[in-house]
This record gives structure tokens, sequence and C-alpha cells, in this order.
């Protein structure tokens, strides 16, 4: 099985979710791809079993600046067979603007005719034990879905 994993970051929060996505996604045998969203495209995602976005948000819950090309070409993407799921770092002073990129990459990915592997993770700055632990189940559910 393979799966990709885009990433966004300015600080390096979502990095270390991508790396933490990554390292699961390995310990379960799975050969994975990881990329910055800027250096990617869409296409690519077409030849994985797994996707998998990791992004911050920003402004007013704001998408990744560097991610918009991504973002938009996603909407027109055909992503039927591919498994999809998306975790995002943000910071919940922002209250009900908390990473809001999550939902906005998942409402994406709902348009490509991908499976949702699992509900969307939000992260609350950078992730910590308890974070890496929910993850590592995001993960584990999204392997499940995509074989069956
Ligand atoms: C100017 C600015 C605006 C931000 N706006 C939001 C926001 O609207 N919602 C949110 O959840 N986090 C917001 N954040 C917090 C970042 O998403 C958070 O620090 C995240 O962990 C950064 O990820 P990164 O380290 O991968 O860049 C903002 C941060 C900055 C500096």
């Amino acid at each position: 099985m393979n799966a990709h994993v885009v990433y966004a970051t300015i600080t390096g929060n979502n990095e270390d979710v991508a790396d933490i996505i990554v390292s699961a996604l390995k310990a379960a045998s799975v050969t994975v791809k990881k990329t910055e969203i800027s250096q990617t495209e869409v296409d690519e995602l077409e030849q994985t079993d797994i996707a998998i976005v990791v992004p911050y948000t920003y402004d007013n819950g704001s998408l990744p600046d560097e991610g918009l090309d991504f973002f938009d070409d996603l909407a027109h993407a055909d992503l039927e067979g591919v498994t999809y799921g998306v975790a995002g770092s943000g910071d919940i002073y922002y209250r009900s603007d908390f990473g809001l990129a999550v939902p906005k990459f998942e409402a994406q990915f709902s348009k490509t005719n991908a499976k949702k592997g699992a509900q969307g993770i939000k992260i609350n700055l950078r992730p910590n034990d308890a974070d890496a632990l929910v993850l590592n189940s995001f993960v584990a559910e999204i392997i499940k879905n995509a074989q069956h």
C-alpha cells in the first residue's frame, strides 16, 4: 500500500504532525511519500492509495497561501480509489477559527470521488504525546478503510 502526505507549515508544527503520521504509516508497512504543498501537484495523488493533507490555519481561519493552487485543483481531481484524511495544527486561541483549514480541505476532498478514511483531526500548536496517540488512531482507521 502507498500513501502520500502533503503538509504546509510556517513554524514547523504541521511538519511535526506530518512526521508522526508518516511514522505511523511506515510502522504499518505502508510506503510513504511526504511533500510540501507548494511543491505538490494534485495529479500526484491519483497514483496513491492513501492521501493525507496536513495544513496550518492562518488569519481568520484561512488556508495556507502557498497551498491555494493545490486547494483549487483538488476540487477538479478524480481521486476514485483513494482514501483520504486531513489533520492540521492550529491554535485554540483563535476559538471559532481554530483549525478551519481542516474542514475546508475535507470539503474539497469530498468533491473528488475519494473515500473519507477518518474524521479530520485538529491539533493545538505543537503535537504532544496525547496528540500522537490520536494521530496514530487516525492513521490506523484510514489504513483499515483503504483496505475495504
Ligand atoms: C498571524 C497568525 C494568524 C493565525 N490565525 C489562526 C487561525 O485563524 N486559526 C488557527 O487555528 N490558528 C491560527 N494561527 C495559529 C497557527 O495555525 C498555529 O500556530 C500553527 O500551529 C502553525 O503551524 P506551523 O507551525 O505548521 O506553521 C495563526 C497564527 C498566526 C501567526
